[in-house]
């Protein structure tokens, strides 16, 4: 196995063996089967890039029917909201400046862009959350973003001030095409700004449910730097941002075009002391994550004895590994509470547990709410007072399993 960025020699460090695609949700009744592949991580040798070995064609996870909306969580609309103001206020310059959002989802964040009538785009090829980014008023291109791609939209509205990615540089393999294409559509003085899930991160807190198919690389400052710099970038800056568990918001520009701030070498040393790529610390990971499955699974499994009544709370796509590579079906959870709307009425990928609607969390309270969507965990606690005031416990499994008292 070759690796995706380098060519070099990948060493595989974790399997989570045959899984489903995380966000194909099942509806009941449907006779046919679910398509699977094998979840399993390494790390190159040469570019220390961490990667799936196998990939999921990128049709059967982004098509017209794809559930996950970005204005889910409402920090999460607060980040992006934000950020949008940042490049309205310093990253734009000229008279007709022109940003480019790579998988814009349903608009949250260009919706700002829009609004202040500033030009724009965004390249969404999963056409339900691209329909709800246009109703918002935003530009959209149905597509997905690649060289080609990049060419046309450089033909019909010129190259772009800043290019943006959340949540959505990570989940593209084909990575040469995509930074060619970026390279096509930058201006010489533009970025190229992206977020994404932190290699770091995921190794301190053992968060193995970050590993799924649309999560094909998992980057660090090091990593980056070097698959910027095979395509003429160089990275010029990073954030540590709290969303999502912990992600890094990584800034390239052209070589020599932009100083370097010093956050890019901290980082780098900072992760050099760690040996966070490091295939020792990357084994050790592993073992860790199958001692969190063990202790999850005892705990699930005692409750259930004990009779407890368990939920599960937020349908996310992390959950599907978890589901998945610890055997959890609904004799240990009887459903998942989710606020997606296309995630309702149906059920988990591969593991089977039926998804309702919040108001059927409160329907009666369970005892126990696992919370699959850990990284949300301040907003839905603060939201689910009703829990709290009904003797509810939460269960959390990041950064070990353990119990909250809501
Ligand atoms: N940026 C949003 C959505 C992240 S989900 C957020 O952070 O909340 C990832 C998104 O990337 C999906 O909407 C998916 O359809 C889109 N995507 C996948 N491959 C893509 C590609 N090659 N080009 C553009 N978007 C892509
Ligand atoms: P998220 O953790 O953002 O992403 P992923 O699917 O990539 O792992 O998903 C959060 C899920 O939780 C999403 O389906 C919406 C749901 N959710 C709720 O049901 N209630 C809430 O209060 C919040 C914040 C999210
Ligand atoms: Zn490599």
């Amino acid at each position: 196995m070759a690796c995706r960025i380098c060519s070099g020699r990948l060493h595989q460090f974790a399997d989570f063996g045959s899984q489903p695609v995380s966000d194909a949700f099942v509806t009941p009744g449907d006779p046919r089967e679910e398509y699977v592949f094998r979840l399993a991580v390494g790390v190159c040798e040469d570019c220390s890039m961490v990667q799936l070995l196998e990939e999921v064609p990128r049709e059967r996870m982004f098509h017209d029917g794809y559930p996950y909306l970005s204005s889910g969580s409402a920090v999460m609309r607060e980040h992006f909201w934000s950020l949008a103001e940042r490049f309205l206020a310093t990253d734009l310059a000229g008279d007709d400046p022109f940003i480019v959002e790579l998988g814009c989802n349903d608009g949250t964040m260009l919706q700002r862009v829009a609004e202040a009538g500033v030009r724009h785009l965004g390249v969404e090829p999963s056409g339900g959350v691209a329909d709800l980014a246009a109703a918002r008023g935003v530009r959209v291109r149905k597509d997905f973003f690649e060289a080609a791609t990049a060419a046309a939209v450089l033909a019909e509205d010129g190259p772009a001030d800043v290019i943006y990615a959340a949540n959505t540089l990570c989940h593209i393999p084909y990575m040469d095409s995509i930074l060619g294409g970026v390279a096509t559509l930058l201006r010489p003085d533009g970025v190229f700004v992206f977020e994404d899930p932190y290699l770091g991160d995921i190794v301190e807190r053992a968060s193995y449910d970050q590993i799924y198919d649309e999560h094909f690389y998992f980057f660090s400052a090091r990593s980056v730097s070097g698959m910027a710099r095979r395509h003429g970038f160089e990275l010029v800056d990073v954030e540590r941002l709290p969303v999502h568990g912990g992600e890094v918001r990584y800034t390239l520009a052209r070589r020599g075009a932009r100083t370097p701030s010093p956050a890019v070498a901290e980082l780098l040393a900072a992760e050099d002391a760690a040996g966070v790529s490091d295939l020792a610390t990357l084994t050790a990971f592993a073992a860790r994550v199958a001692d969190s499955r063990d202790r999850l699974v005892a705990l699930l499994t005692r409750l259930r004895d004990e009779g407890a009544r368990v939920y599960g709370y937020g349908a996310t796509a992390k959950s599907a590994t978890v589901l998945n590579y610890c055997g959890i079906g609904p004799d240990l959870v009887s459903f998942v509470s989710d606020t997606t709307p296309a995630k309702q009425g149906r059920l988990t990928p591969g593991s089977h547990i039926p998804v309702r609607g919040p108001e059927a969390f409160a329907d009666p309270y369970p005892d126990y709410a696992l919370l699959f969507a850990w990284n949300h965990a301040e907003e839905i606690m603060a939201k689910e007072e009703g829990f709290r005031e009904a003797g509810g416990t939460w269960i959390l499994y990041v950064p070990e399993v353990r119990l909250v008292r809501a």
